[in-house]
């Protein structure tokens, strides 16, 4: 096992909080990256570097430290748009949270959308934010939520999810890696079955994205929702991933400044992509602390974390395994 060992002493000490002594006999041991990761010096560093160098608001100032904020801000943008291989960083709207990118989804597209007798197929093993911003859209349209079933082996029940399928269901919403039991969703899959449909598909990728690759082009999906905090980013930083296409049918959700292009007394006229769905100043370091939180998975590379977590799963369970109970 010394690979384990040797990858496991180069990871931590990139995460301060580690080398902490809380209960002052030994160093922190954190098993919650599920909930939030812990965030690596580098991502602190970057964070901290931005007040001291860059803080100014962006994309209004006509001053030289509001461009470099600006320019530091959509080069987060972009950032996020190579790591989940997306056309354009048009397609990436900044959010509080996975949360809030799944409600933008519900209420802007939903609203819109769904109609009395529609059906939303979501799975039960969803976490909450992805089942209740779907109940609220649904009592306003009057339409159906449905919930495929796991099987005895905690996995997705394709063939629930196949007999629920059917020509009424409009948007089908799934988790990518589930954090209540760690399976891995078939995405590509469950997307083939909702395209002959005619469905669209929304993927919750909190629990994916930094532990496998996600192309978002490659799973043919339409939505994908992810949280920074669970990335070795920030928290209060999350982003929503669609086609330009679809975006540029949808309402904006929240208004105010950033979003609009003109405003009159009567109406007003919204702005391009992504900024019609970003009202008001945005979290701009947090932002460029998530961009940095994906530098780091990707030096560390996500093929390097998955053989990691594969022989350190290996080597636990070896270890429960010689446990004489
Ligand atoms: C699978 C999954 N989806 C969504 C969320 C919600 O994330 P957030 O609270 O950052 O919006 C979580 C958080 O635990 C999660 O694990």
């Amino acid at each position: 096992m010394k690979t384990l060992q040797n990858l496991e002493l180069f990871v931590r000490e990139d995460f301060p909080i580690l080398d902490k002594n809380f209960n002052k006999k030994e160093k922190l041991i954190y098993l919650d990256h599920a909930a939030t990761t812990q965030k690596p010096k580098q991502v602190i560093k970057r964070i901290n570097d931005y007040y001291l160098n860059s803080n100014a608001n962006v994309h209004r100032g006509a001053h030289q430290l509001s461009a470099k904020a600006t320019e530091e801000f959509e080069n987060a943008r972009l950032s996020i748009k190579n790591y989940i291989k997306a056309d354009s960083e048009k397609e990436i709207i900044f959010t509080r949270n996975a949360t809030e990118a799944i409600n933008i989804v519900a209420k802007s597209w939903g609203e819109k959308n769904l109609q009395e007798n529609d059906e939303i197929l979501l799975s039960i093993m969803e976490h909450h934010s992805n089942i209740v911003p779907w109940q609220l859209v649904a009592e306003r349209n009057k339409c159906k939520v449905k919930f495929t079933k796991i099987t005895n082996d905690g996995t997705l029940d394709i063939e629930d999810f196949k007999n629920k399928l059917n020509t009424n269901t409009k948007i089908v919403s799934i988790v990518h890696i589930s954090n209540t039991l760690g399976c891995c969703n078939p995405i590509k899959q469950i997307t083939q079955l909702a395209k002959n449909n005619g469905s669209l598909v929304l993927v919750d990728a909190c629990q994916s994205l930094a532990h496998t690759e996600v192309d978002v082009k490659d799973l043919n999906i339409d939505f994908l929702a992810g949280s920074g905090h669970k990335l070795c980013g920030p928290t209060g930083i999350g982003f929503l991933w669609s086609r330009e296409e679809i975006l540029d049918k949808m309402p904006p959700l929240f208004g105010g400044g950033e979003m609009i292009q003109d405003v009159f007394e009567e109406k007003s006229t919204w702005a391009d992509l992504p900024h019609k769905f970003e009202a008001g100043t945005p979290a701009i370091a947090e932002a460029i602390g998530l961009s940095e939180a994906l530098n780091y998975l990707n030096k560390l590379g996500l093929k390097n974390i998955q053989k990691y977590e594969k022989e350190l799963t290996e080597y636990l369970f070896e270890k429960l395994l010689s446990l004489k109970i």
